[in-house]
């Protein structure tokens, strides 16, 4: 990798820059560091209108040139035009890079964070880290909404897989080690939920007259952005317990969370912002707020801003309309609703990241970064990524490895030949999709490579040629989701995918089962029929990873980053431990 020169971000430096920006501001420049609209929502010009100090590309907002040079050029019309602001404080642009630079076509796409957690393996989490922020920079990208430390208790929820386990020390250790590998190359990271995004519960979301927006990807949002009801014990040993690693490794930003806390939101606790996170823990950097998030406080947007600014949030991601958000706080200070010296925190924390980052000497990256995007180095840490992230459940009758010596390999599924369905959810677009959406690997792809001289048969519907194969192959996916659109009533097998594998067992001697889904789905009806059983999670774009494991030129190693539950009556998996219920495979299973 090359090494780049890093301006000067030393504490004192920064004081020093702050306090003197800090004097020279006027109110409404102190509250336009306090916005971040979405790039769909401002252009480049309106920039210094309101002098905001963020933008963010949301899942649904790659450039209308959707490549390297396409980020690079879109993100650096921002740039400049905060640099023509009257203090010409840089804007800070942040993406959701939550599995590489996952919205830019031509990245390296790794897997999602629940396959990192199956790794076990922080040293590869951290490089990453350093990975995805070199991607991002070549774009002019200093912030990463990322990593996610949920702790996910109800596999229902349709944000599972971008926790890394239902470990909090796992949680923390992984979270922590992708948090140092973004920082050393100069991407600040956000991590988010905070807090207890992972512990709601089914049925609890609230639905609000007056916000609508999340219903627009369809979706059942059950327990997406709901209630977490536990004691404070528990809350604390469970979902903050994974904060203090990041924290203590510099997190320089922390996103609040949608869920509620005993009914209370927590873009509304001060106690959970203030007192918790900026007092007891000692964050230092900023918090941002989720999308459109402080409209779910109130109806009134005044009420919305005083309640949140207070409870702590320096940043807004989005607010509905940025005039109005404008004129409340403004009102708000005018009239002591929210005390000056609170805006004032909230700046002078915000422009400390921007100097802690080297935005004030150096706004814009060289273009020399953008030929490393999805360069060859990058792809084959994804490659070593999906391999040890690979959970094997279930080997019998040698099904696995496969080789030349398998004799005719039947290869089914639609999954099988799709990098859309292979990556998941936020890629490329918010809710992912299916069909060629990336550069990269199909596991059918990397099987004709790894194997240039087997007989290699592939018939997305099962049908296979002839009707024999010594070896089956199947491959199904869960269809791509994110958010509340992926929460999900029941976990049992598309029936489509139960009669494929029927098919496919009738016509073979030998059945190999590859899943790709963003949580454990229930195998009870397919488990007898199958002699072997991969747990592949979102592996993203390298294929060649799932090959060298089912191929074996590389042990298994990946372990488990939830119990496996037998059927949905275990859920929540807090329950398993009450009930002594026994899952499929446990925690931490895996096949070697
Ligand atoms: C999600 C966040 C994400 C943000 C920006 C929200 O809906 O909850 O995880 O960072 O959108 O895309
Ligand atoms: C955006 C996402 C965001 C979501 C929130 C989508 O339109 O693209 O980034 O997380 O809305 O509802």
């Amino acid at each position: 990798m090359q090494t780049h020169e890093k301006p000067s971000t030393s504490p004192a430096d920064a004081k020093v820059v702050v306090e003197s920006l800090l004097e020279q501001m006027t109110l409404a420049e102190k509250i336009g560091q306090m916005i971040q609209p979405d790039s769909t929502q401002i252009e480049p010009e309106d920039v210094a209108t309101y002098a905001v100090g963020s933008v963010l590309s949301g899942g649904n907002s790659a450039p209308a040139a959707n490549d390297v040079q396409g980020w690079a050029n879109r993100v650096r019309e921002y740039m400049q035009a905060s640099l023509q602001t009257r203090l010409k404080i840089p804007l800070i642009y942040a993406a959701d890079c939550v599995h590489g630079h996952n919205n830019c076509h031509g990245a390296v796409v790794f897997p999602h964070n629940i396959g990192l957690g199956a790794t076990r393996d922080a040293l590869l989490v951290e490089r990453i880290g350093a990975i995805t922020a070199r991607e991002m920079l070549a774009c002019n990208l200093h912030w990463n909404f990322a990593p996610c430390l949920s702790v996910p208790q109800d596999l229902r929820w349709g944000r599972i897989y971008e926790g890394f386990g239902s470990d909090p020390a796992l949680a923390g250790q992984l979270g922590a080690a992708y948090t140092r590998g973004l920082q050393a190359e100069g991407v600040a990271a956000c991590a988010k939920h905070f807090v207890g995004d992972g512990g709601a519960e089914w049925g609890t979301r609230r639905r609000l007259s007056w916000v609508d927006f999340w219903e627009q990807g369809g979706g059942s949002w059950m327990i997406d952005q709901g209630d977490v009801n536990v004691d404070e014990a528990t809350f604390r040993a469970v979902h903050l317990a994974p904060y203090y690693p990041s924290i203590d490794a510099g997190a320089l930003t922390v996103m609040a969370s949608f869920n509620s806390w005993r009914g209370l939101k927590v873009h509304a606790s001060r106690y959970l912002l203030t007192d918790v996170l900026k007092g007891e823990m000692g964050f230092q950097g900023f918090i941002v707020s989720d999308w459109m998030a402080i409209h779910q406080l109130s109806p009134d947007m005044y009420t919305c801003v005083i309640q949140s600014v207070n409870a702590g949030l320096d940043m807004m991601m989005y607010p509905l309309d940025i005039p109005g958000f404008i004129a409340a706080l403004t009102t708000a200070v005018e009239n002591g609703d929210v005390p000056l010296a609170r805006v004032d925190d909230a700046v002078r924390r915000i422009l400390t990241v921007k100097q802690r980052l080297g935005l004030f000497e150096q706004p814009l990256t060289d273009d020399s970064r953008m030929s490393e995007v999805g360069s060859a180095a990058h792809r084959a840490v994804a490659r070593e990524a999906v391999r040890k992230s690979l959970v094997l459940l279930k080997n019998e009758n040698a099904a696995l490895p496969l080789g030349h010596d398998s004799g005719r390999i039947g290869v089914a599924g639609q999954a099988a030949d799709d990098i859309g369905l292979q990556c998941g959810g936020w890629t490329i677009t918010w809710q992912g999709s299916s069909g060629d959406i990336v550069p990269g690997e199909t596991l059918l792809d990397a099987l004709r490579q790894t194997l240039p001289d087997a007989d290699i048969d592939y018939a997305a519907d099962g049908q296979l040629a002839g009707g024999h194969a010594d070896v089956g192959v199947v491959v199904i996916a869960e269809a791509p989701y994110a958010e509340g659109v992926g929460d999900c009533e029941s976990l049992a097998l598309d029936p489509a995918d139960i009669a494929l594998i029927e098919r496919v067992r009738a016509q073979v001697d030998r059945l190999v089962l590859v899943i790709y889904s963003g949580r454990p789905l229930l195998l009870e009806p397919v488990e007898p029929l199958c002699d072997a059983i991969v747990a592949a999670w979102l592996p993203g774009s390298e294929g060649l990873g799932m090959t060298d494991v089912l191929c074996g030129d590389y042990p298994f190693t990946g372990r488990l980053p939830h119990a496996w539950i037998a059927s949905m009556d275990q859920l929540p998996v807090t329950a398993l431990s009450r009930n002594g219920a026994v899952p499929s495979y446990p925690y931490g299973f895996g096949l070697t």
